[in-house]
């Protein structure tokens, strides 16, 4: 995967649609479907960019959440992206988050920043500016974009687009393992009502809800292995 240095100022001109040549493959999907290792695994496979929009949302929450604000609050929150910056950088194949210069890439995985980010989320302003800077991101770039509206609302003319789903009791297996990994005080319990909660919010939210775009090709994940979602995705695409 080509290295980007993409330190992303919230103050981005704004681009309503998908303009250039570049390759944008989207994946959306809920929590625990396997979006962010599948495309991953994708962007290095075809030597393209790796955006994990969610990482954004989460950097806003982090922000946040430090700041004592209310997330609810949605002017307070907008305002505060005004004044925030986010990067998105790659090295060896991970992905480095950094808030104001801070690296935040693990902190931002944690259950209280995930137990935030819907409702900061759902702001409008907040999606506006977060669709801005994602359209700048992959502007020039093939690239590899995994979220909940990137087929729907950010790049809706995207050559290709996947929605990844699996059963939510796998759903929840695969997300209590990942933060068991990761030596997190959580149980199976905590992390139902999580992504119960936020497949909810995300979903039911006004502004570009999780939902399949209706061109996207529908992926059920629950009973296969990371290798065959990327070979099955892999097979759609004619570069
Ligand atoms: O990894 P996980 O699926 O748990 O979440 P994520 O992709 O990091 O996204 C975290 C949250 O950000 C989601 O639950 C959504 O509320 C929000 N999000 C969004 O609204 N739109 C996106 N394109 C990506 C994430």
């Amino acid at each position: 995967m080509p290295q980007s240095k993409s330190h992303l100022r919230v103050k981005s001109q704004t681009k309503t649609s998908q303009q250039n040549k570049e390759i944008i493959i989207a994946i959306d999907g809920p929590a625990g479907a396997g979006k962010s290792t599948v495309a991953k695994l994708i962007a290095q496979k075809l030597g393209f960019f790796y955006i994990d929009t969610g990482a954004l949302y989460r950097a806003l929450t982090l922000k946040a959440k430090r700041l004592n604000l209310n997330l609810k609050d949605e002017k307070s929150i907008s305002d505060l992206l005004k004044k925030t910056n986010i990067g998105l950088e790659y090295d060896k194949n991970n992905l480095r988050v950094t808030l104001d210069g801070e690296d935040i890439s693990k902190e931002i995985r944690k259950p209280y920043v995930t137990d935030g980010v819907s409702d900061v989320a759902k702001i409008k302003e907040v999606r506006e500016i977060m669709t801005t800077l994602q359209r700048k991101l992959a502007e020039n770039n093939n690239s590899v974009l995994e979220g909940r509206d990137i087929g729907t609302v950010v790049f809706p003319n995207a050559q290709y687009k996947f929605f990844l789903d699996a059963d939510f009791n796998e759903r929840v297996n695969r997300r209590f393992k990942e933060l068991e990994e990761k030596k997190e005080n959580i149980n199976m319990e905590l992390v139902a009502n999580d992504l119960s909660t936020r497949d909810k919010i995300d979903s039911t939210r006004k502004i570009a809800p999780l939902k399949k775009a209706e061109d996207a090709i529908y992926i059920d994940t629950t009973n296969l292995s990371i290798e065959e979602v990327v070979n099955k995705v892999i097979s759609w695409i004619k570069i």
